[in-house]
């Protein structure tokens, strides 16, 4: 039988790639870098199925360039970077990767949490400079954790896991979502409140929003002047939910206390001033970076193309109306 043929735009851990080998031949960009935008589209070109990155821009004119695609298979839960509306009226499948990295995800906007609040990385700074005079009792004086209020903005999945992990904390859990969060209510007590609300009682506001259009900026200058001037920002989402220049402007002016992000909104630049500052924790996107959570990606991201593949719908299929 006549193998498959796929394109896999950067190396994703091995075990995606033995799966859809059983009845594919697999190319995969060979360099560790992204591809460049005419590099896609020649790369896509007679392939049956691509499993794409979330820098990867599948749009018209990837979808033209693919002529006879069967389908798209994103390495990645957040899924902006796909036109699934056009991809919907050509009918094409396309996929994400939901479940397997929202613990990893979750975990990580503690870690920041802690290091912005507790100001782990200026500490570590210090230290490795040789500069430590000693123990002070005025050194490195942070914010509270326990007992504290945290806001969560977007209680999905790892909104949602994110929250849950405040447990031992004792923390009072705001959060906002179009929907009421059951789970949460019953497990902590939270509240679902406005997002002015959110903004305004909120020690920490850890950010779980899709970035789309009404997402957009969704962070700026107003909204970091309804926050206490205590409050710390985090972020795991998607880098333009933040507009990166007005949150430089709050913290250089401490309208804000500190903020820590895993994603920004020029990836994978960070807009001028950000690393000047001492009260910002930044990391290169690695929420997701466990091995269980990248490899566990790289399974689903192969099942789902593997579905495409066979005309079957998808597991995570973001356009399963085309089946009508
Ligand atoms: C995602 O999956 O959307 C993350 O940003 C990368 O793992």
């Amino acid at each position: 039988m006549k193998k498959f043929n796929v394109y896999v735009t950067r190396l994703v851990p091995v075990e995606g790639l033995t799966l859809l080998r059983e009845s594919c031949t697999v190319e995969v960009n060979p360099e560790d870098r992204p591809l460049t935008r005419d590099e896609l589209l020649k790369n896509v070109k007679g392939r049956d199925g691509v499993i794409s990155l979330l820098n990867d821009r599948i749009d018209g004119e990837v979808m033209d360039a693919a002529q006879g695609i069967k389908g798209f298979a994103n390495y990645a839960v957040g899924f902006d970077n796909f036109d699934v509306k056009e991809a919907t009226k050509r009918k094409i499948p396309m996929s994400n990767t939901p479940g397997v990295l929202t613990d990893a995800t979750a975990e990580m906007a503690w870690a920041l949490l802690f290091a912005v609040a507790r100001r782990v990385v200026e500490s570590d700074r210090i230290m490795r400079t040789g500069t430590w005079p000693g123990w002070g009792p005025m050194q490195f004086i942070g914010g509270d954790v326990k007992g504290k209020t945290l806001g969560v903005a977007g209680a999905g999945r790892i909104g949602t896991a994110m929250a849950l992990m405040s447990k031992g904390f004792a923390m009072k859990v705001l959060y906002t979502d179009e929907i009421a969060n059951t789970v949460l209510e019953k497990e902590l007590g939270a509240k679902k409140v406005p997002f002015e609300q959110l903004l305004r009682e909120s020690d920490f506001v850890s950010v779980h929003v899709p970035f789309m259009p009404s997402t957009r900026h969704l962070f700026n200058a107003k909204v970091f002047a309804m926050m206490k001037p205590s409050a710390y920002l985090i972020n795991t989402s998607r880098g333009p939910v933040i507009n990166e220049a007005e949150l430089v402007e709050a913290l250089k002016k401490k309208v804000i206390a500190g903020a820590a992000l895993d994603v920004f909104e020029f990836e994978p630049k960070m807009v001028a001033g950000l690393a000047e500052l001492v009260n910002v924790v930044v990391t290169p996107h690695t929420a997701s970076a466990t091995i269980s959570s990248r490899t566990g990606m790289s399974v689903k991201a192969a099942t789902n193309l593997l579905a495409m593949l066979k005309g079957e719908r998808p597991p995570d299929c973001l356009n399963p109306e085309i089946y009508g």
